[in-house]
This record gives C-alpha cells, sequence and structure tokens, in this order.
C-alpha cells in the first residue's frame, strides 16, 4: 500500500482530488467510486475547485459505494440526496451517469445484482474514493464482512447506526439495513484510494494498513489491492508505527516506480 502523510484535512483532500484529477485527465470518460461520510468532502471540495480551473468531469460516470434500506431516495440522509447534494452538483456530473444502489427495491438481492452488472457495464471503476468508520469498514462492509463480499443487504453494526444518527434526528430513525459494495467489489476497481483524517480514525488506520489482512477490520482487505494508496493527515497517522518509512518513500518516488 501507498501511504500518504499530509498535515491536516484540506491536505488529504488536495492530494487525494490530484490523483482522480490526473486519472480524469488521462481519461475524460473514468468511472468514479464514490463515498459518503464525512471524510470524502474536502476531496469533492478540491475537485471543485479543479473543475471550476477547467478539469472536464462531464464526461466521468459514478457508482456510489451504498444506500441505506428502507429511506426515500429524496430523504436528505439517504445517500441518494447525499451524492446529489456533494458530489453531483458541486462537480457538475451528469446525473444520469450517477449510480447509487437501491435501497428501496421490492428485491433487494435482485438490485444487488444488477448494481454488480451495471459497475461491469460500465467497463468497472477506475478510482474508488473510500473514507474508513472507526471499526474499520469501508463502505458499509461492517467486521467479519466476507473479503470477497459481493454487492449485498448487510445489518448496520450498533457502532455504525450511533456514529450517524448525528445525520437523523433520533437513533431510532437511522436504518438497520443497507445495501453495499462488497470487498471483492471494492477490490475490483482498478485504483482505491482511501482518505481519513482525525485521532478517531487513527486505530482503524493502523489496524488495516499495518495489522493482519482480517475481515475484523474490513478495510485491510486493500492489503490485496495493487493499487491502494492511503492518504491520511497527521492526527490519522498517529497509531502507526512505519511513519518515517512511508515518507521516506512518498520523498524517494522514483518516477521508474510510479504505483510503488
Ligand atoms: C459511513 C459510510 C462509509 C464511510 C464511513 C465513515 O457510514 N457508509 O462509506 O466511509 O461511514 O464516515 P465518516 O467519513 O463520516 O467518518
Amino acid at each position: 500500500m501507498e501511504v500518504v502523510i499530509v498535515a491536516g484535512s484540506v491536505e488529504v483532500g488536495a492530494f487525494a482530488a490530484g490523483r482522480i484529477a490526473e486519472i480524469v485527465a488521462a481519461k475524460p470518460e473514468a468511472v468514479l467510486g464514490v463515498a459518503t461520510g464525512s471524510s470524502p468532502l474536502e476531496t469533492y471540495r478540491a475537485l471543485a475547485a479543479r473543475r471550476d480551473a477547467g478539469l472536464d468531469l462531464s464526461r466521468v460516470s459514478a457508482f456510489a459505494l451504498d444506500e441505506y434500506v428502507g429511506i426515500a431516495h429524496d430523504h436528505p440522509e439517504s445517500y441518494h440526496a447525499v451524492v446529489d447534494r456533494e458530489v453531483v452538483q458541486p462537480l457538475g456530473l451528469d446525473a444520469s451517469r450517477v449510480r447509487v444502489p437501491d435501497g428501496l427495491a421490492a428485491d433487494l438481492d435482485a438490485a444487488a445484482e444488477d448494481y454488480e452488472a451495471q459497475i461491469a457495464a460500465a467497463g468497472g471503476v477506475d478510482v474508488q474514493l473510500l473514507g474508513i468508520g472507526g471499526n474499520g469498514h469501508i463502505g458499509f462492509n461492517e467486521p467479519t464482512s466476507s473479503l470477497v463480499s459481493r454487492t449485498r443487504v448487510k445489518t448496520l453494526a450498533p457502532a455504525t447506526r450511533e456514529a450517524n444518527a448525528r445525520f437523523f434526528d433520533s437513533l431510532d430513525q437511522v436504518p438497520m439495513h443497507c445495501l453495499t459494495q462488497g470487498l471483492g467489489t471494492i477490490l475490483d476497481a482498478k485504483r482505491a484510494l482511501l482518505v481519513a483524517q482525525g485521532a478517531s480514525k487513527a486505530h482503524a488506520i493502523a489496524q488495516i494498513v499495518e495489522g493482519p489482512v482480517s475481515s475484523m477490520w474490513p478495510g485491510s482487505v486493500l492489503q490485496l489491492h495493487r493499487h491502494a494508496t492511503i492518504v491520511i493527515d497527521e492526527a490519522a497517522a498517529s497509531e502507526l508505527t512505519l511513519t518515517d518509512y512511508y515518507r521516506y518513500t512518498v520523498e524517494h518516488r522514483s518516477i521508474v516506480q510510479p504505483d510503488a
């Protein structure tokens, strides 16, 4: 894994947006994997600034990682609404090219299968942006998720519902279930770019970067990805042990090893 440590959340967003911009510049019809949550917001802000400066995002398509089951698409905290508000509008994406799993489908298993088929039909995800939960989840792949899982229904961990209760009026209103891309789906993306900031993510980051590959820390599956980059601020890096080495590798990143 490539571990990039920068000063703070603005720098995390700037670095991640730079990576995405390189991919879109090389392939204007790139397929982006987009994440919800607070972690990627600075990345979207920085990408919006790049768009204002001339980056053409009009031909990209995007797939969201996950969606709650059972809340209306126009509920402000449905991921349909969040992706529209935080990603589609500020980046000026073509909404017809943006997909979010259908958590209202009568047949959720069929909707999950259909989502996988849509990703495949688009040629796969070129770069998957990810945040991470305090318990190590990526997407909504909670601890003990199968490392080869595909898009499916999951039951949210109580800790995740509590963490996300801040977006709802009360804990009771946080859905119990979700549709989420699986860890295997995420691994299929050509690039993975995980962003995290703040001390509350430090333990999860240490586990997924330096701990064993384990379904107990689902983000650790990224150790099996050929091109995974972890972009973190100093606070999120504070429980890592090899920080000197990560800084050294970034400083000595050579053009003969572009994907080290
Ligand atoms: C949410 C999302 C994840 C996100 C994570 C962390 O529940 N399903 O995709 O990465 O939790 O959220 P935040 O970035 O707000 O800490």
